[in-house]
C-alpha cells in the first residue's frame, strides 16, 4: 500500500489547476446508461472511484474509450443490470446505476452498499422513490431487486431528508418514465445541476434543478451527448485550506467560485485573505495570525460536510477555541482522532468537535480512513513540525488526482512511496 511522506514547513506559492468534479463525473458516466447511443464526458477526474464506475459499467453492457480527460461511453444493450457486492463495497456511489439501469432495461441488481467509516449511509430514500415510480422493489441476499416490466410512470416524490445520490438516482430513472415527475426537497448541489444539464442534452427534459423542486417530462428516448464536467468544488476547497494552512499565497485556477460561497465566508471571517484574478481562480494569502471561527456543515449552498475535516484541520492552527457541528454524517470525526495524535487539540461531543488553537503539531505515522479525513491529514502534515507518514492513501486516491504531485508543485515537500 502506498503512503505519503510529508516534511511540514513551507508555505505554498503559485499555482495549483482543479481537476473535474469525481461527484459530478460518477452520476454522469451512469446517465450514459440511459441510452444506446456514444455520450462522450469531457474533463473526467483520473481517480479510482471513477475506474470502478467505468469497471461496472462495462460489465454492465456499456464499450468505454478513455483519452486523458476524455472518456466516451457507449451502451448499446445492456447486457447484464447488475452492480455486484464485490464493486458496490468499495464505492457506495454504484448505486447511481439503479435509476438509469430501471430506466432502460426495466430490472436492477444492485448490491446494498453497507456501512462505510463516516455513518451507515442506507440507500433506503432511493428506494422508496423508485417504487412511487412504480418500481417492484425487493430485497434478499444483501441486493436490492427492481423490476418494472411495464417501464415507470411519473409521480411526485418528497424526500425525507435532502440526498444528493438519492435525488440523482430518481432523476435519471424520471426522464424515461411515461409522465411527469416532481422531486420535492430535492439536493441543490451543483453536481446536480451539472447532470440535469446533460440530461437536457441527451434529450430530457428536467427543469428546475438548483432548487429544492425539480421537475421532469418524460420521454420515449435519449440520445448521445458531449458534455463538459464541472470542476471539483471540494478538491478546490481543499486546496484553499492548504493555502491558509500554511500561510502561503496560492492561486487555485480551473475552479468556480460560485460553487465555493460558504467556504470563501468562512475562511474570510478567520482573516484569511481571498480575491479572484480571474472568473476561475480563487487566490488565498495570509496576512496574520487566523482566528477560530465556527462552523456547521449543512447542505448545499450551506458548508460541505465534504470540507469539515479540512476545516477541522485548519482549526486546530488558529487562535481561539472553533465549534465544528456535523450536520449530515452520524460518524464524520476519524479525523481528530489521528490530528490529535499530532497535537491538536480536540473535544468531541457526538456531532460536535471542540478544537482549540492554536496548537503546534508536530508529524507522526497516521493511517487514512475515509477521503476527506485522509485530506485532511495530508494538511495537518503539511504545517507539522518535522515528517508526517500517512498509511493507507488509496483512500486519497479515490478522490484527489495526483494531490501529491500538485502539492509539490506548489512548493510542499510531500512525496509518494510505494
Ligand atoms: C454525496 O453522497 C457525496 N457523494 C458525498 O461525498 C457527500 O458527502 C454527500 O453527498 C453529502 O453532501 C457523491 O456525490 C458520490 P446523501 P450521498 O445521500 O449522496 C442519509 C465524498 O467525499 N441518507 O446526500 O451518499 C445519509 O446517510 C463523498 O466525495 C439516508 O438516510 O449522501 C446521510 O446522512 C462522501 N437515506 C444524508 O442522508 C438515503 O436513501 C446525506 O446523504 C440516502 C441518504
Amino acid at each position: 500500500m502506498d503512503k505519503f511522506v510529508i516534511k511540514g514547513g513551507p508555505a505554498l506559492q503559485g499555482e495549483i489547476l482543479t481537476s473535474g468534479s469525481k461527484n459530478a463525473a460518477l452520476p454522469a458516466l451512469a446517465a450514459a446508461l440511459l441510452t444506446d447511443e456514444p455520450v462522450t464526458l469531457r474533463r473526467v477526474p483520473r481517480v479510482r472511484d471513477i475506474r470502478t464506475m467505468q469497471r461496472l459499467l462495462v460489465d454492465i453492457g456499456s464499450k468505454a474509450a478513455a483519452k486523458g480527460e476524455t472518456l466516451t461511453l457507449h451502451t448499446p444493450a445492456i447486457v447484464s443490470p447488475e452492480a455486484p457486492y464485490e464493486l458496490v463495497k468499495t464505492m457506495r456511489a454504484s448505486a447511481l446505476v439503479l435509476g438509469p439501469l430501471v430506466a432502460r432495461a426495466r430490472s436492477a441488481r444492485v448490491s446494498l452498499p453497507g456501512g462505510c467509516a463516516i455513518g451507515a449511509r442506507p440507500i433506503n430514500l432511493h428506494l422508496t422513490g423508485l417504487e412511487q415510480l412504480g418500481a417492484a422493489i425487493r430485497q434478499e441476499h444483501g441486493y436490492i431487486e427492481a423490476h418494472a416490466p411495464e417501464g415507470l410512470r411519473g409521480a411526485t416524490v418528497h424526500f425525507d431528508r435532502i440526498t444528493v445520490t438519492g435525488t440523482e438516482d430518481l432523476m435519471m430513472a424520471a426522464v424515461l418514465a411515461r409522465g411527469e415527475t416532481e422531486l420535492r426537497n430535492a439536493a441543490r448541489e451543483p453536481e446536480v445541476v451539472d447532470l440535469a444539464e446533460l440530461l437536457n442534452k441527451m434529450g430530457a427534459r428536467v427543469e428546475g434543478a438548483g432548487t429544492s423542486t425539480i421537475r421532469m417530462q418524460g420521454v420515449e428516448k435519449l440520445h448521445g451527448a458531449e458534455h463538459t464536467i464541472i470542476p471539483d468544488r471540494i478538491e478546490a476547497g481543499t486546496f484553499l485550506v492548504a493555502g491558509a494552512i500554511t500561510r502561503g499565497d496560492l492561486t487555485v485556477t480551473g475552479c468556480n467560485p460560485e460553487h465555493l460561497g460558504a467556504l470563501i465566508a468562512k475562511l474570510m471571517q478567520t482573516g484569511a485573505e481571498i480575491t479572484r484574478p480571474d472568473p476561475t481562480a480563487l487566490r488565498i494569502r495570509v496576512p496574520r495570525p487566523l482566528r477560530s471561527v465556527d462552523v456547521t456543515t449543512e447542505e448545499y449552498p450551506g458548508f460541505a460536510t465534504d470540507l469539515q475535516a479540512q476545516y477541522m484541520a485548519l482549526m486546530t492552527q488558529a487562535e481561539g477555541i472553533a465549534l465544528i457541528v456535523e450536520t449530515i454524517f452520524e460518524n464524520r470525526f476519524m479525523h481528530a482522532l489521528e490530528l490529535a495524535r499530532m497535537g491538536a487539540n480536540i473535544r468531541l461531543d457526538g456531532r460536535q468537535a471542540i478544537v482549540a488553537g492554536p496548537r503546534t503539531l508536530t508529524g507522526a505515522g497516521v493511517i487514512a480512513s475515509d477521503l476527506r479525513a485522509s485530506a485532511s491529514l495530508v494538511l495537518a502534515g503539511l504545517v507539522a513540525k518535522g515528517e508526517t507518514v500517512i498509511d493507507r492513501v488509496y483512500h486519497i486516491d479515490r478522490g484527489y488526482e495526483k494531490i501529491e504531485e500538485k502539492l509539490a508543485a506548489a512548493g510542499a515537500q510531500i512525496r509518494r512511496v510505494e
